[in-house]
């Protein structure tokens, strides 16, 4: 089957968002008296908003309500959002826009397959909207990584089969996503971590379309 597009996840792959993520957290943890490392925030990489929540109010051995708990997720997001809305082009990370360049001018179509619902926000404070023929996030699909939902929904927007498709991903729940919606998928970080991965490599700074091809045969 030929390849027809690339589906890239966005935080961990083309932006590190990760670390909003963790100071939004770390302040909730802390008005919350939770203990929460930078080893706990590994956890949440590619979870969503919800099950992230849940994870940190387990550390600290907490269980409130469910409206409780959708007013400690409106808070860490308000706070993630005041980050996320100083962020700049700066912080897209190596190499994304000359790979995703390089892969349209060879007729590949491309999309965003993110559990995020700052989607849109991140893509517009970076400036890379006009990258991406299709935008599947969380305010499209209900089930989260490694349920295949997303990535379906990229490949449906796109108008291609799972099988023409390459995933891009940082997390383990979204290489299982990849697997799951029975597309190739490519691990952004450790091969240790991601060993379900059909290939690693240490950012998309190290692919290129020649490597794209290789990966597929
Ligand atoms: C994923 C991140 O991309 O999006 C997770 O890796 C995050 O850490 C999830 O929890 C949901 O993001 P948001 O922006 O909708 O809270
Ligand atoms: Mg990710």
């Amino acid at each position: 089957m030929t390849l027809k597009a690339c589906i890239f996840d966005l935080d961990g792959v083309i932006v590190d968002t990760a670390r909003y993520h963790f100071l939004a957290w770390k302040r909730l943890a802390g008005q919350l008296n939770i203990e929460f490392s930078e080893k706990d925030n590994e956890r949440l990489k590619g979870v969503s908003r919800m099950d992230s929540l849940e994870i940190i109010l387990e550390l600290g051995h907490l269980y409130p309500d469910k409206r409780k708990k959708e007013e400690y997720a409106a808070l860490k997001n308000k706070w993630y959002v005041e980050y996320i809305c100083s962020m700049t082009p700066e912080e897209i990370l190596p190499g994304s826009i000359e790979f995703i360049n390089e892969i349209r001018n060879a007729g590949i179509r491309t999309a965003i397959g993110s559990a995020s619902k700052n989607t849109p926000l991140i893509l517009s404070r970076t400036g890379i909207e006009k990258l991406f023929d299709a935008v599947a996030d969380g305010n499209v699909v209900k089930k989260a990584k490694p349920d295949p939902e997303v990535f379906l929904a990229a490949a449906g927007m796109l108008n291609v089969k799972p099988d023409q498709c390459v995933v891009f991903e940082d997390a383990i729940a979204g290489v299982q996503a990849a697997l799951n919606a029975g597309m190739m998928c490519v691990g952004i970080g450790s091969r240790e971590i991601l060993s379900k991965a059909h290939f690693v490599v240490a950012g998309l700074h190290e692919m290129s379309m020649e490597k794209l091809q290789k990966i597929r045969k």
